[in-house]
């Protein structure tokens, strides 16, 4: 055995020299696993060896280029310098892949003259996903062994394919058992059996059908999906440039793209995100050794919008729930929505109709709170009412077993004031999920002045576990994401009564990468949420609107008039009357507002309580505060989020703007956050702020 580098060693089997690469954790393409891979190459290559194979200990096969040395200069040696040995290598050269090879892992598998694979391994590009494209040769090696379908469909979605259909596609030649037994074998086959060194780079066969309509097709069908973002179209034109190009000049091409890709802001804003997901889950003063409680069932409270939802996300990992409402028909009503989304998603053909079975099998519905005994996590998901949260709360803590969670999705109370309601205010937690409950990925977990440390890893782990990116905030109105939320909607009301129509402010926000603006989002929500017909006094827009009827999508009209069937959104002018009038009884002025002080007077009052909530403590880390808009209400990813959106911006000049607003418009939500002024003093960023 001969330690070539810190991470990657040679060693003999008889006549089949083994490349081992140990590079904790995720064995990424480090500098010096990328010497020792080339220095593997050379010494194996002159040995005596036959055959050589590329392994990974640990849990993956190469899993990427290492992504932290992306904001450093180039370390030598390139990944192409030792590419290229195991490509024009004398001597067969296997991959053996498990875990999952992705990225840079993969094209180094590219570059074997053949790759063998356990059943479970991936095998992925997700480059794009960090604002790239597979820069080592990958975008004209993939679309030459697998044709150029499935590279596209591989390289814009990012998501990676299994070892089954690498297989069936020619990505990889053989599934083995053993790893290194199987890719042993197989080297010595190759000797035995003469096979040829095949190198991918020379075949053209995949590619010579290609019709040249394809790419227009495919980009016109992941438009939507992709808005906004660079690196898709990148990536199809890279599969282009594989169709038209040879080899070389295809390679020059990749290159280029690359290097626009990562020069610009949009890769640096998703490999942000990459990092900012992950430090998610890190909670200082956490103990390591924190056990989180076993949830065998989990408890819902309330099969409306939000429970049923809820519910949906256990059931889909396979863990039984049991969902209890105030009545029966509330119960039948809550279930029957529950199997028709199912349905829908069966329909579609994203599970099968035993799924959709085996999963409203494990909802057990309830009207009688006593259920609850034998749950190990209730998720309370009853009306927003603090008088009625703390009542089911006080009976929770009668009915459920020591040791169990109690829960409450709230979207803006008090976590503090419901578990007084309690004996074990330890015990009691927010988890706030988005709606739709089942799709949305973000849950702000919300940790009460008393709430355990058990409770905050089991609400974090089990929101791992049903898919969901969960991030750890603390009490204030709103949290972390409706707090910034409630801001924007300040001043975009108040936009709307100095002229700029709702249409207008929605289509700019639209424009700046949200799915939606506000006021699409307040008719998609109701805008009779929190509304009381008796109590309604026309002192809002949105009260007007509801006491004329609209009251958001799901009766046709809000801001906008929906049509029936395509449910196609249109301005009415009956809500400009409405507005214009409000407006004029206010004595309002009416004045031309432009884009950008849209954007600004809607986005900067978001940064500046973003700020505060960093400064209060609320949120951990700037970064956290960009996890929560980027899953939570789809700010757009290639921008980082508000926190790394102002530091692009520059913190100063967003400051200035800020300051600009607070002495024109006035308003508690202009007062400047003081932390923004120390980082704008320091030099110091939003993003990398931790509290
Ligand atoms: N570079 C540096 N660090 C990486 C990394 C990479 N490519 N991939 C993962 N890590 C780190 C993570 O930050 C994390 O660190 P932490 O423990 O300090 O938080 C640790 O490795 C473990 O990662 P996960 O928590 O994500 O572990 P999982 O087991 O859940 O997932 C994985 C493993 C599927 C490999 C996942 O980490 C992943 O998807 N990694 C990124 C893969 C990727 O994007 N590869 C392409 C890189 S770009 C590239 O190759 C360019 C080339 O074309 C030139
Ligand atoms: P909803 O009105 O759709 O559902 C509430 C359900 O609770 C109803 O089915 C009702 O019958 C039931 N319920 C009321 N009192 C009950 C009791 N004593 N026992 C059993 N069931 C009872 O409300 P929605 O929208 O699901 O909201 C629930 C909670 O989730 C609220 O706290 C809300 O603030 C929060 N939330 C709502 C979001 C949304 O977009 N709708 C998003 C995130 C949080």
């Amino acid at each position: 055995m001969t330690q070539l580098t810190q991470s990657v060693r040679l060693e003999f089997d008889g006549d089949v020299a083994l490349i081992h690469i140990d590079n904790p954790p995720v064995n990424a393409l480090s500098h010096h696993v990328r010497q020792g891979l080339l220095d593997g190459m050379t010494q194996a290559e002159s040995s005596d060896a036959s055959a050589i194979v590329v392994i990974c200990d640990g849990r993956t096969f190469i899993a990427g280029a290492d992504i932290t040395e992306f904001s450093g200069p180039p370390k030598p040696p390139s990944l192409q310098a030792a590419q290229d040995a195991m490509e024009n290598c004398s001597k067969p050269v296997i991959a053996a892949v498990h875990g999952t090879a992705l990225g840079g892992g993969l094209e180094v598998a590219l570059c074997a003259h053949y790759r063998v694979g356990v059943s479970s391994s991936k095998y992925g590009l997700p480059e794009v996903k960090l604002g790239l494209l597979p820069g080592a040769g990958g975008t004209q090696r993939l679309p030459r062994i697998t044709g150029a379908a499935r590279a596209l469909e591989m390289m814009t979605s990012g998501e990676p394919i299994t070892a089954e259909e690498a297989l069936e596609c020619g990505l990889i030649n053989e599934i083995v058992e053993d790893l290194q037994a199987g890719a042993i074998a197989f080297a010595r086959r190759a000797v035995a059996e003469k096979m040829p060194l095949l190198r991918i780079r020379d075949r053209n066969d995949k590619l010579a059908d290609t019709p040249p309509s394809m790419f227009d097709e495919f980009r016109a069908g992941i438009a939507r999906k992709t808005r906004g973002f660079l690196a898709p179209e990148y990536n199809v034109r890279c599969v282009e440039a594989a169709v038209n190009l040879d080899f070389d000049a295809g390679l020059q091409r990749e290159q280029e793209l690359f290097r626009d890709l990562m020069k610009g802001t949009q890769s640096k804003a998703q490999q942000y995100y990459f990092f900012a997901e992950r430090a998610a889950l890190k909670i200082p003063g956490l103990p390591k050794d924190t056990k989180a409680a076993d949830v065998g069932r989990c408890g819902v409270l309330g099969a409306g919008t939000m429970g049923g939802g809820i519910a949906m996300n256990f059931a889909n990992v396979g863990i039984p729930v049991t969902i209890v409402e105030r009545d029966e028909d509330a119960l039948e009503r809550g279930l029957a929505v529950v199997r028709s989304n199912y349905e829908r998603t069966a329909a579609r053909g994203g599970i099968s109709s035993d799924d959709v079975e085996t999963r409203m099998g494990l909802i057990s519905g309830s009207v009688d709170m006593g259920d609850f005994a034998e749950c190990d996590l209730i998720i309370e998901a009853v009306f927003e009412n603090m008088d009625l949260k703390k009542s089911i709360f006080e009976q929770l803590d009668q009915i459920c077993q020591p040791g169990a969670i109690l829960a409450s999705n709230t979207s803006a109370l008090d976590i503090n004031e419901i578990a007084s309601a309690t004996s074990r205010p330890d015990a009691v937690i927010g988890m706030h999920f988005f709606s739709p409950a089942n799709v949305m990925k973000m849950l702000e977990v919300v940790r009460g002045d008393e709430t355990s440390d058990i409770a905050i890893a089991t609400a974090m782990g089990i929101g791992r576990t049903i898919g969901k990116t969960p991030v750890l905030c603390g009490v204030c109105h709103g949290f972390v994401g409706n707090r910034m939320l409630f801001m924007r909607g300040i001043e975009a009301e108040k936009m709307i009564l100095e002229g700029a129509a709702p249409s207008r402010v929605d289509q700019i926000l639209f424009d700046f990468g949200l799915p939606m603006g506000p006021f699409a989002m307040s008719d998609l929500a109701g805008l009779d949420i929190g509304w009381d017909e008796a109590t309604s006094s026309g002192s809002t827009v949105r009260e007007l609107l509801c006491e004329s009827g609209r009251r958001g999508q799901k009766n046709g009209s809000g801001y906008y008039t929906y049509d029936p069937t395509t449910r196609a959104a249109t301005p009415d002018p009956e809500v400009e009357q409405i507005i214009q009038g409000f407006a004029e009884r206010q004595g309002i002025p009416q004045r031309d507002i432009s884009d950008q002080e849209i954007l600004e007077r809607c986005l900067y009052p978001m940064v500046n309580e973003g700020a505060k909530i960093l400064s209060e403590g609320i949120a951990i880390r700037g970064s956290d505060v960009d996890v929560v808009w980027i899953n939570g209400y789809g700010w757009p990813m290639y921008t980082g989020g508000p926190m790394f959106w102002a530091d692009t911006v520059g913190l100063s000049d967003v400051a200035d703007r800020i300051k600009h607003y607070a002495s024109t418009l006035g308003g508690e939500h202009w007062s400047i956050s003081p932390l923004i002024e120390q980082l704008v003093a320091e030099g110091g960023s939003l993003s990398t702020y931790t509290n």
